[in-house]
């Protein structure tokens, strides 16, 4: 699996160019994307301007020696390149395993191109399995949580490693979302938007323009 990961975040570096405004994701697998960008820029001397997703991909980018800009220095971004924890036949997907969501919306939202790479695992027919995280101000947070109880969502608290409620880059909570699938993917986007209090969910849709996964036989690309 590591293996996979691997391969296609080297895959996906290829498509960064010099002189690119690039946006680094978050996760286990855009971060070979991001070590294999650290190396072009540092063996082939690279020019970029990089912003990150989540404070995890700006320590890693930065440790690397990838300069950070803030994202209010530019006005777009040419290529983003993020994980994926689900996508379906559409494109359409759920991202915030990591719990880095609202930062990755907000990034993906002003990429002219935007791309997941995922290993084949990632693939679905229908989105849902994947618990659907859902990011919300703190204040009230307890009250969001009961009414997805009473729609029937399986709500659960995302924790951190003391088993406290974990607290996002931009100082939130995430509930999952614990779904079994998404009829209609396009209805619930839309109720989570009008949900008073929910800041972001990690349903993407019409955002990806290519998804690359690498499997068994090789890297194959959605478009
Ligand atoms: C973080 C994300 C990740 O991109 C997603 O969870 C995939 O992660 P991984 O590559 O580790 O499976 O959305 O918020």
């Amino acid at each position: 699996m590591k293996n996979l990961k691997k391969q296609v975040g080297i895959e996906a570096a290829k498509y960064v160019k010099d002189g690119m405004i690039l946006g680094l994701g978050t996760g286990s697998t855009a971060s070979f994307f991001v070590e294999e960008v650290a190396r072009r820029v540092r063996e082939e001397k690279l020019s970029l301007t990089a912003v990150t997703t989540s404070s995890v991909t700006q320590a890693q980018a930065e440790s690397l020696g990838i300069t950070i800009s803030s994202l209010d220095s530019i006005d777009f971004i040419d290529l983003t390149v993020d994980g994926v924890d689900e996508f379906d036949p559409d494109l359409a997907g759920i991202k915030g395993g990591g719990g880095a969501l609202l930062m990755e919306k907000i990034v993906a939202n002003i990429s002219k191109d935007y791309i997941w790479i995922a290993d084949e695992s990632k693939q679905v027919d229908q989105l849902g399995h994947f618990p659907l995280p859902v990011e919300v101000v703190q204040f009230g947070a307890e009250l969001l949580f009961k009414k997805f109880k009473q729609k029937g969502y399986q709500p659960s608290w995302r924790l951190n490693f003391e088993e406290e409620k974990f607290i996002t880059d931009q100082k939130h909570f995430i509930i999952d979302l614990h779904l079994g699938k998404i009829d209609n993917a396009q209805r619930l986007a839309f109720e989570l938007d009008q949900t008073i209090g929910v800041v972001e969910h990690g349903l993407f849709i019409n955002m990806a323009k290519h998804v690359i996964i690498s499997g068994e036989n090789g890297i194959k690309v959605f478009e």
